[in-house]
């Protein structure tokens, strides 16, 4: 369920009429919905919350401290990867406690400076980053809470570039050498290995990978339990799916019914790392036609916004549902293909959308389910200015990411001395 709905035939976010928003911020232009957000986190954490779960949302799905702020508010913490994002939750005022840095690479620096901040869980993915933090927080006189993410070799059946648990992925400890690795950081003094985390993909739409997946970290946990190591969290990581176009995820009480199942009894702390689920369908980008372009074969409709805004599309041929800010519900339709300015083939924002026949220069479109993954993975690619990002709260709206101007894009580069005039 979401707050972007058509009245009086009119595409409102909320309370506010998304032309409203385009006359006065310009195109492109992400919006997102208080309200989506609000509810979306409600739905997630209430069917978990019997299961006394911490709701860490990952970051890198929207990074926006607005979004971040909002749902921190209503209790979540935070998972990131990368100490730019760790700044974000930060100041977005998630509690440190509350944070879990994830990543296969988390630079010395980093490890610093997550454990200056005080976080309250490095996954770690590998033997030499767990010596490394060891003696960064040696070197600190810290105490670095671990939590070690495994790789449970198992397959999400999800696009196989956001596919993260099988033994081929970077992601993750193979499962065999958890046991020792899990010991080793029991024995430094300034580790203290408080749990398991796994994550095996993004976008799942079924149950059975995470089944698969939670059945073999209970299972780990019972023998390090029985090697008498101290397991007290278990970190369940993200990947539930959304609708984009037809699919039929899980829903999150069904989720959480096959995590009670799987590891309901182990008496652990539960974590989660839940992004997409989140944001995903709580964001929606705008953009206008620039021109329609009726060629032998089909029709291009050229919009303002591009690949270097919502990259999902041409990387991972994502489908996003379009649909016009006017409603034009009885109008005849035509198959169209959206497409970005960038000078790219991939350049496509949807294939096949049935748009109105007599669309024309200067509509209005939404592409739908672009909360996550959108603003976040945005470049300046064709040197684009970058997207600005809306939120709306009722009635209210505000430009939480302004649209920087070309001056402060290119004032970014440097002549060398060899170069100036
Ligand atoms: N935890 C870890 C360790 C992750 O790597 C991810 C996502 C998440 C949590 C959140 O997963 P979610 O609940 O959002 O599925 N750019 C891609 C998705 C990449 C996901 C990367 N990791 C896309 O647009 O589909």
């Amino acid at each position: 369920m979401n707050h972007f709905e058509y009245r009086d035939g009119r595409l409102f976010a909320e309370g506010v009429a998304v032309a409203e928003i385009a006359a006065a911020v310009g195109t492109p232009f992400y919006c997102y919905s208080a309200a989506t957000l609000t509810r979306h986190y409600q739905v997630f954490a209430g069917a978990l919350a019997s299961l006394g779960a911490l709701v860490c949302y990952a970051v890198k799905a929207n990074s926006n401290i607005a979004v971040i702020r909002t749902l921190a508010r209503l209790g979540a913490g935070a998972d990131v990867v990368s100490e730019g994002e760790l700044r974000r939750a930060l100041a977005a005022g998630v509690p440190a406690e509350k944070i879990v840095f994830s990543g296969v690479g988390k630079t010395r620096p980093e490890m610093a400076f997550a454990l200056e901040a005080g976080i309250g869980q490095f996954n770690v993915e590998s033997a030499p980053e767990l010596e490394a933090l060891a003696e960064i927080a040696a070197g600190l006189g810290r105490t670095a809470p671990v939590a070690l993410r495994v790789n449970p070799d198992v397959d999400a059946n999800t696009h196989h570039k956001i596919a993260t648990g099988r033994k081929e992925d970077k992601f993750g400890i193979d499962l065999a050498l958890a046991p020792a690795l899990y010991a080793r950081a029991a024995a430094l003094p300034s580790l203290k290995p408080v749990g398991i985390a796994v994550h095996i993909g993004s976008q799942l739409t079924t149950l059975d990978p995470f089944r698969a997946a939670f059945a073999r970290v209970a299972a780990l946990v019972r023998s390090l339990r029985a090697q008498g190591l101290t397991v007290e969290r278990l970190d369940l990581g993200g990947g539930l799916g959304i609708v984009y176009e037809g699919e039929s995820p899980p829903n999150p009480a069904d989720y959480a019914a096959m995590v009670a199942e799987t590891v309901g009894g182990l008496d652990v702390k539960l974590v989660f790392e839940p992004g997409r689920v989140l944001v995903g369908n709580a964001g929606i980008l705008v953009t206008s036609v620039i021109f329609v372009k009726d060629t032998a074969t089909k029709r291009f409709v050229i919009v303002d916004a591009a690949m270097n805004d919502l990259i999902r599309p041409a990387l991972y041929d994502a489908k996003h549902n379009v649909v016009p800010a006017a409603d034009r519900r009885n109008a005849a339709r035509r198959a169209a293909e959206v497409v970005g300015p960038v000078c790219e083939t991939g350049d496509v924002l949807a294939r096949g959308a049935a748009l109105p026949d007599d669309i024309a220069a200067g509509a209005l479109l939404a592409i739908e389910s672009a909360g996550a993954y959108g603003a976040a993975m945005a470049s300046t690619y064709n040197t684009r200015l970058p997207v600005a990002e809306v939120m709306v709260n009722g009635d209210q709206f505000f430009v939480i990411r302004p649209r920087p101007d070309y001056e402060a894009l290119i004032s970014l580069d440097r002549l060398p001395t060899w170069l100036e005039d």
